[in-house]
């Protein structure tokens, strides 16, 4: 046996076997930094009641996506995956009194929970929840030629990824922002002969604008709340 080392209390408290649990708590220390109200905590709580619980963006990634919003001073938002409401909620916020957020939902149950925590946070009358498939939903904006969206983010199936990117650079302007959630997986991205479709989603939507010349963008992998996963933030040239 090896003798005991002595304890290295100036070591980092990360270690592989519980690299969770410290992820977890330093999200819980960094809470301080971030304005989660009542109405935010029941729709993140709400998520459990949708048909993906605990899928919605953690606070401090929701924190984020209202920093991003309003550095881009943006007033028109759209979001791709409503769920709970609860990331269109801090966008929405972001946007303002003013601001416009179109958010779509496959499910309509989903929709009628977050149509409740919009009311509950006091931004429903700049939301609106289309339900349907958000490729279809996308088509009808193109086809409206609705005025541009300032940032756009794309949080619903994977496998859509592309179709959604694609939509997006039809309903954006130069200086527009576009983030992609969960583009990590665990690290799983990196695996080129994945059979699961919502890596192969992420990495052709990773392909696509590594291969458009009109995006600047950059992927941050991000720990915490929700494990190991990340963020694509583009931004139009
Ligand atoms: C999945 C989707 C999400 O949007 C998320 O935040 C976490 C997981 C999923 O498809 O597994
Ligand atoms: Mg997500």
């Amino acid at each position: 046996m090896t003798p005991q080392q002595p304890l290295d209390t100036t070591a980092p408290v990360v270690n592989r076997f519980d690299s969770t649990a410290a992820w977890r708590a330093v999200d819980d220390y960094f809470a301080t930094l971030i304005d989660e109200d009542a109405a935010l905590v029941a729709a993140r709580e709400s998520g459990a009641r949708t048909t993906m619980p605990n899928a919605e963006v953690s606070a401090s990634q929701g924190a984020l996506l209202a920093l991003l919003a309003r550095a881009a001073g943006a007033r028109r938002i759209l979001e791709f995956g409503t769920l709970a409401g609860y990331s269109t909620i801090w966008l929405a916020r972001a946007a303002g009194p003013e601001g416009r957020v179109v958010t779509f939902e496959l499910d309509e149950g989903n929709a009628e929970i977050a149509r409740e925590n919009l009311v509950a946070a006091g931004v429903a009358d700049r939301v609106e929840v289309i339900v349907g498939p958000a490729a279809d939903g996308a088509r009808g904006l193109v086809a409206d030629a609705v005025d541009p969206f300032d940032l756009v983010f794309i949080d619903a199936d994977k496998p859509s990824n592309p179709e959604y990117l694609a939509a997006s650079l039809h309903l954006t302007h130069s200086g527009s922002l576009i983030v992609i959630d969960n583009v990590v997986r665990d690290g799983a991205v990196v695996h080129a002969d994945s059979d699961d479709p919502r890596v192969q989603g992420v990495r052709a939507v990773v392909a696509d604008i590594a291969a458009d010349a009109r995006l600047d963008a950059t992927a941050i992998q991000t720990v915490g709340i929700k494990g190991w996963d990340g963020l694509v933030i583009a931004r139009r040239r």
